[in-house]
């Protein structure tokens, strides 16, 4: 319980408030729009930083953990769906009035679809704490799915689209050297990881039930092995989705290489950003 208190809060405080952070500041830059709501942003803050706390026992469902313990995981994760999706929501609501940007800002195409991972991650988790669920899922690569949606979808995007908006400012340049080499990241890099995740969902659920499986004389219906047979096309699917997404990461190392070297140092200011009266 002690590692998992540390465990979870790596989730919780490595893998989301900081891209949060980042979410917030980064968003209304680069839409030149005021947060949709600064109040409900400080309470997606205090309700994050409160409810992760109590919801590391959803990673030790049925082990020795004491049941009610691990009910209170349970219960702590399903209330976390709220606070997350009024970020969410937040940060998606900041475009408003400015939807038509995201039709050729591909930066923008980056944090707002990011969030939408973070929706999706934040609606799976929950799901797969409750008990009977996670009798299905735990120890299968329907983990691992939802891992990296989180990862490769929140973390990663928001972390580009922030690179994104800081690399031409800090080579003193007005964009990146190629707008469209962007917009061809972004597409390489969502194709990638739906892959990877629908790869691991299916074969998440079909270990799961693989492995449940028993016959009338109270057998196994398949050994381990065969459930790694099984699952061995869902590995070279996520290997695609996984090259797709390094691709992406090389055509951003070249835009930045090209934006670095391309002409002289020209201070770019950033404009503030108005706040809601
Ligand atoms: C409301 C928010 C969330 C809830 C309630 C939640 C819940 C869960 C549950 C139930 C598991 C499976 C535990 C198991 O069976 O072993 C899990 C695993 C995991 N989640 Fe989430 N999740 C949430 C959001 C996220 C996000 C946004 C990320 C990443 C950015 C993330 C990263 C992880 C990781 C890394 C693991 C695997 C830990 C391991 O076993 O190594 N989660 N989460
Ligand atoms: C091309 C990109 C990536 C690929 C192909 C990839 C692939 C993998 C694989 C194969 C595993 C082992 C899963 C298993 O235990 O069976 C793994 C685990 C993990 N990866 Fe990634 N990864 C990528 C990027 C990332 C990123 C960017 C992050 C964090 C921001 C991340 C976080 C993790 C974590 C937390 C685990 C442990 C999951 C668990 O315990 O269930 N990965 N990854």
């Amino acid at each position: 319980m002690v590692q998992w208190w540390y465990g979870h809060n790596a989730v919780g405080f490595f893998l989301t408030a900081g891209f949060l952070g980042m979410m917030y500041y980064f968003i209304p830059k680069q839409a030149e729009r005021p947060v949709y709501s600064y109040r409900l942003s400080i309470v997606h803050f205090w309700a994050l930083i409160f409810t992760y706390m109590w919801a590391g026992p959803h990673h030790l469902h049925y082990t020795a953990l004491p049941d009610w313990a691990q009910s209170v995981g349970m219960l702590f994760s399903l209330v976390l769906l709220a606070p997350s999706w009024g970020g969410m929501i937040n940060g998606i609501m900041t475009l408003s009035g400015a939807w038509h940007k995201l039709r050729d800002d591909p930066i923008l195409k980056f944090l707002i679809v990011s969030l939408s991972f973070y929706g999706m991650s934040t609606f799976e988790g929950p799901m797969m704490s409750i008990k009977t669920v996670n009798a299905l899922s735990h120890y299968t690569d329907w983990t691992v799915g939802h891992v990296h949606s989180g990862a490769l979808g929140w973390v990663g995007l928001v972390s580009m689209g922030t690179l994104y908006y800081l690399i031409p400012r800090m080579f003193g340049r007005k964009t990146m050297y190629s707008t469209r080499a962007i917009e061809l990241h972004f597409w390489i890099a969502t194709i990638g990881i739906v892959l990877y995740i629908a790869a691991m969902w299916i074969a998440g659920v079909m270990q799961g039930l693989m492995w449940r499986a028993i016959n009338p004389d109270g057998t196994l219906v398949y050994s381990f092995v065969e459930s790694v047979k099984a699952t061995f096309p869902f590995y070279v699917i996520r290997l695609l989705g996984g090259v797709l997404y390094l691709s992406g990461m090389l055509i951003m190392g070249w835009n930045t290489i090209k934006t670095a070297t391309a002409g002289k140092y020209e201070p770019v200011p950033v404009p503030p950003v108005a706040a809601h009266a």
